[in-house]
Order: C-alpha cells, then sequence, then structure tokens
C-alpha cells in the first residue's frame, strides 16, 4: 500500500492503473476509520483490482461553529486499518493543494440539499459535491462507496452523478452499528460515558419504528410522533429533526408505502448525532 499526498503522483499511478486495464474502487473518507469504513474498503476490495482510499477532513463542509478543528485525525492508525483491509493508496492530500488561494469553484445540487441536514448545516453539501467532484476527477474510479448512514449524501451524490453525466457508478453500502444498536461514526469518540448510552436511544427509536411499520402502521406524521417521543423521554438530548421521506427524492410522504427512509438528528450533549433506516413498505 503507498500513501500519497500530491496530485502529481496520484494522477501518474492512476493513468498507469488505467492503462492497464484495470478497475478502480474508491472509498472518499475523512479518516478516523471506523468499521463502517471498513466495510466500504472490503466491498470496493471484492469488486475491482485496484482500491484508493482518500483521508481528507474537507475544511469546505463545515460551518464556522462546527467540529473542524477538533474532528479527530489519526492517519497512522488509519493507514493500518486501510492495509488491513486491501488498501492498494491512501490519497492524502493537505487543504492548500485541494482549495489554493485563487480557488473559485463549487458545485450545488439543489432541493434535495435543502432539507434534512441541508437545513441544519447551510453549504455543507456543497462542500460535500465539490470535494467529492474534484476526488472523482482526480482518482478516476469506476465505483465509488459510500455508507448509508449519511444517507442524504448519498442521495445527493447519487443525484449530481446523474445530472452531470458523470462516468461512475455510486455504491451505497449498509450502515456498521456497534453490537448494541448505535451507528458507527467517527464523532462517537466525542461522547462520554452518559452521553454515549443516551445515544442508543436514536438506534431505538428507528428499531421501534420499525416495529410499529411492519405491525401496519402507515401514517407517517403518526410515526414520526411516536419517534420524537421516545427521543424526548431521553433528557440529554436535543433534537435537531425527525423526517419521515421518500427514500429516492427525499420529499415528505404521508402513507407508508413503497421505499420509505427515516432519518433524524439529534444532539446528545454538544455532539450531533444522524442515524436512519430505510424500509420498504408494502
Ligand atoms: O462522508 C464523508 O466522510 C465525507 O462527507 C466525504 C464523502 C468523504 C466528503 O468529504
Amino acid at each position: 500500500m503507498i500513501i500519497l499526498q500530491t496530485l502529481k503522483e496520484t494522477k501518474e499511478i492512476i493513468r498507469k492503473i488505467k492503462k492497464e486495464g484495470k478497475s478502480i474502487g474508491f472509498v472518499p473518507t475523512m479518516g478516523y476509520l471506523h468499521q463502517g469504513h471498513v466495510s466500504l474498503i472490503h466491498q470496493a476490495r471484492q469488486e475491482n483490482d485496484f482500491v484508493v482510499v482518500s483521508i481528507f477532513v474537507n475544511p469546505t463542509q463545515f460551518g464556522p461553529n462546527e467540529d473542524f478543528e477538533k474532528y479527530p485525525r489519526d492517519l497512522d492508525r488509519d493507514a493500518m486499518l486501510c492495509k488491513e483491509a486491501g488498501t492498494d493508496l491512501i490519497f492524502h492530500p493537505e487543504a492548500s493543494l485541494i482549495y489554493p488561494d485563487n480557488y473559485m469553484t463549487y458545485v450545488d445540487v439543489n432541493q434535495i440539499t435543502e432539507k434534512l441536514c441541508g437545513a441544519s448545516r447551510p453549504g455543507h453539501f456543497r462542500g460535500v459535491t465539490t470535494i467529492v467532484n474534484k476526488l472523482f476527477n482526480i482518482v478516476e474510479a469506476d465505483r465509488a462507496y459510500f455508507g448509508q448512514k449519511d444517507a442524504q449524501q448519498v442521495a445527493v451524490i447519487q443525484k449530481m452523478v446523474e445530472d452531470l453525466n458523470m462516468n461512475i457508478e455510486i455504491i451505497p453500502c449498509p450502515i456498521v452499528r456497534e453490537a448494541d444498536g448505535l451507528a458507527m461514526s467517527s464523532r462517537n469518540v466525542y461522547l462520554n460515558q452518559e452521553e454515549r448510552k443516551a445515544a442508543l436511544v436514536l438506534s431505538r427509536s428507528l428499531f421501534n419504528a420499525r416495529n410499529a411499520v411492519s405491525s401496519g402502521l402507515k401514517d407517517a406524521a403518526a410515526l414520526k410522533a411516536e419517534i420524537i417521543s421516545t427521543i424526548a423521554s431521553e433528557p440529554l438530548t436535543n433534537i435537531d429533526y425527525v423526517e419521515v421521506v421518500d427514500a429516492r427524492t427525499l420529499r415528505d410522504i404521508e402513507k407508508l408505502q413503497g421505499e420509505i427512509l427515516i432519518a433524524l438528528a439529534v444532539k446528545i450533549g454538544k455532539t450531533r448525532l444522524i442515524d436512519n433506516i430505510r424500509l420498504e413498505v408494502r
């Protein structure tokens, strides 16, 4: 496995790999990897000849009062996990290489970026689509792997790829959870013991919702109210949003039917966590 920081060296290797007719699988990350990331690398490894992981804490997707500075970083540990999972190349650029002083170009996807996380984190998805676009241009992968925990991010990137006729397949991969249900996230490290326990209410509320739907509940508003009441019963929580939407378009729905997404963002103390569940309702 090699670790590269420059565009020149990375593009050279990519050119060579493509010339050899090999397929490239790409896992974009902000580092501080967990088993969720590892599962993406494993899948990329299975489906491609060459696997690239990018590790870059992207400043443009953080708001001014968000955790860019304190976002956890540990390149040595990340490199070890990448190597074990079968990565061939880590691309780990400096921010000044990605966004030089005269940087001017951004990618905006409208509408589906305006709700859920987009509503509470203005500019976030503009930062995500811009960096993902840039990374896609650098890595020239055949397939890119994204975790479904960031369900809106996956939907936004799929829309960008479709709208801009980009030549890459987006592969959404299942959420990986801790044994007690907490969705894996690099931000879980911010939680103290009490908050870590309280955070279980997120997955619990989603699993209860799944049970309610399989018992025949059909009304989205009633389901949302039930989830909110479960989360609010935990004193350390502060709900950002709970939404029940069409899984593909992220549009609000009234009746639970077809592929639905139940998505939520909740602050536990100072830490904002997201989680979701997709259900097929007949
Ligand atoms: O999901 C993430 O870690 C980031 O949003 C991504 C896709 C690597 C872009 O910075």
